[in-house]
């Protein structure tokens, strides 16, 4: 199996969602590796239902179209999670730690998020569909979110060419994918794990069923699960999010 170059590239001005627009055109049968990208998202979305703020040229917007095997879907987003801070620190010299499950963060505020949403064409044939945003202008945030968010220009105190980071983004996330298409499972989870070192084996809080629980944070599991070391023993963390403490 080759692996999917991202070479079929919309570049739209603004769009509600690149994941509604990329969503579109899995239905209507495109090409696995069609990539959507935007300038500007008037109703860009994050995990849980939240906003995911998108002013024009603040941030990187981009969807892919994804036909993985049912057995590599659930390692996508760490997957994608290890591209991207491989890719943005090959393009800027950047380095970014991890957090469960695929959050990008430098110096404790996050730079970068991902949200993978699964669907089907109307012939029943199932696609993924996985968007990334990255922070670009420190402009973008409102002071609530200023606190808890970073972005590349940021932190770096230059300008960066954003195009030329989206070609770092596609080609890591080609070999990525490429990776748990083909069974390479290991060689991902391991790349996770390092980058995400700074973050394990701290305590955590997360919900679960309605309450807050505690332990310590130890690894992912061959299937991207969170292992948590309770009073009770380990847990499997499988969806949701966590919080360090
Ligand atoms: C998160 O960390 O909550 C995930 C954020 C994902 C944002 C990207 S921006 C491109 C794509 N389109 C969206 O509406 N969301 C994703």
């Amino acid at each position: 199996m080759g692996s999917v170059p991202f070479s079929n590239i919309q570049w739209h001005a603004e769009v509600t969602s690149t994941n509604d627009v990329a969503g579109r055109l899995a239905e209507r049968g495109v090409p696995e590796g069609a990539v959507v990208a935007a300038d500007a998202q008037s109703a860009g979305r994050g995990r849980h239902g939240r906003v995911w703020v998108s002013p024009p040229g603040a941030g990187l917007y981009v969807s892919l179209v994804l036909r993985p095997r049912a057995e590599a879907a659930p390692l996508l987003t760490i997957a994608a999670g290890v591209a991207l801070s491989d890719a943005i620190q090959a393009a800027t010299g950047l380095s970014c730690a991890l957090k469960w499950p695929n959050d990008l963060y430098v110096g404790g505020r996050k730079l970068a998020g991902i949200l993978a949403e699964a669907g089907a064409a109307p012939d029943g044939t199932p696609h993924v569909v996985l968007g990334f945003g990255i922070n670009v202008l420190p402009a973008a945030f409102s002071p609530d979110i200023a606190a808890r968010a970073t972005s590349l220009e940021g932190e770096l105190g230059r300008a960066i060419d954003r195009h030329a980071l989206l070609r770092a983004c596609l080609d890591a996330l080609a070999a990525r994918y490429a990776d748990v298409q083909e069974g390479r499972v290991g060689t991902v989870l391991d790349a996770w794990r390092a980058r995400a070192a700074t973050l394990l084996r701290r305590p955590i809080e997360w919900q679960q069923g309605g309450r807050p629980r505690r332990g310590v944070a130890e690894t992912i599991d061959g299937s991207g699960a969170l292992l948590v070391r309770t009073e009770q023993g380990v847990v499997r963390v499988i969806s949701g999010e966590v919080r360090w403490i």
